[in-house]
């Protein structure tokens, strides 16, 4: 038989142990996933949940047959924190690496164990969709606006939300206004739509599509820094396998309820989906 104080006091622990999904776990989890992937060392990882899986551009993969353990050099490291979902996003800029990569990854934890159940990641190279890893590196050094918004300024988490659902939800709704600041700008592979003027709204240079259904959306939000990110399937955008979603994350930093800076990662099946390399020089 268990003494009511000790019943509490396990009840305690419990509680607390499922309230630990703070910034600074995410952060410091996060960050030993970012340090892994330099060593390319998955032993290095936070610990991993019995049900851990990995997913490698949508295809589930063992982890050992995945990038994780190829070691890499960052330009940049960029990681966001969902303490609602117990979630991080990061974006891992490898421009100057021999193979230069972007990599966009999604991280679920468990609240209770704090073990990561589930990473997902978009990972892109030469082959893919507008890939210049040298572009990425540098238009993402030159964007000013990426500083935590201050407390009184943040956009709630249904509105950060909406911002990002509206850009898709245009993609087969021409009705649909999307939320754009000016300035606003999108890094699509290492293309910058704002190279001719940094400060227009260069989001809305046209070409959205008007018939493609992008489903399956996984967010992490985190309101500190007004980004959502979406890992979605992108219908229609390998030219060569029109009707099979390619794997594609686009982060999105909302102030005011407005699009600022989008970036994108889009992996292909053939070679640059089927896109020849001029088409966004
Ligand atoms: C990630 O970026 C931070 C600075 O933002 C840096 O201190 C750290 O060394 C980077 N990590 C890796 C593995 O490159
Ligand atoms: C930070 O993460 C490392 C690796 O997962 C872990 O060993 C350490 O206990 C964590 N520290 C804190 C303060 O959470
Ligand atoms: C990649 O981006 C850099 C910086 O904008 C640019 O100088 C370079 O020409 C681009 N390379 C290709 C292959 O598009
Ligand atoms: C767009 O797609 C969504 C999801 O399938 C659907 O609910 C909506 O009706 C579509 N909108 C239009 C205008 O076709
Ligand atoms: C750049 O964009 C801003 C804002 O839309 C506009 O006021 C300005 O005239 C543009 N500059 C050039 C050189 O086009």
């Amino acid at each position: 038989m268990l003494f009511p104080s000790l019943v509490a006091g396990l009840w305690l622990l419990a509680t607390t142990a499922s309230a630990e999904c703070t910034r600074g776990f995410l952060k410091n989890a996060t960050d030993a996933y970012v340090a892994a992937q330099g060593f390319g060392q998955t032993s290095a990882l936070p610990p991993l949940a019995d049900s851990f899986a990995y997913v490698e551009n949508s295809v589930p993969l063992d982890i050992k047959a995945g990038v994780l353990t190829t070691p890499l050099t960052f330009d940049s490291n960029r990681s966001v924190y969902d303490t609602t979902q117990c979630a991080s996003f990061t974006e891992l800029i490898a421009a100057s690496n021999a193979h230069p990569y972007v990599i966009h990854t999604r991280i679920l934890f468990d609240s209770d164990s704090q073990r990561i159940n589930l990473i997902a990641s978009v990972v892109t190279d030469s082959d893919d969709w507008a890939f210049n890893a040298t572009g990425y590196v540098y238009w993402n050094s030159i964007e000013t606006s990426w500083a935590p918004i201050p407390p009184e300024k943040r956009d709630t988490r249904a509105a950060i939300q909406a911002a990002g659902d509206a850009y898709f939800n245009r993609w087969n709704d021409t009705s649909v206004q999307i939320p754009m600041a000016t300035p606003c700008a999108r890094l699509e592979g290492g293309a910058y739509t704002g190279r001719g003027n940094l400060s227009a709204n260069t989001c809305d240079i046209g070409g959205f599509p008007s018939t493609i259904v992008v489903t399956n959306r996984q967010y992490v939000i985190d309101e500190e820094m007004g980004v959502v990110d979406l890992f979605m399937g992108f219908p229609g955008l390998d030219r060569t396998y029109p009707d099979i979603p390619m794997p594609d994350s686009h982060m999105f930093r909302v102030e005011g309820g407005l699009i600022r800076y989008i970036h994108t990662v889009s992996g292909c099946r053939s070679v640059r989906c089927g896109m020849p390399r001029q088409e966004w020089e």
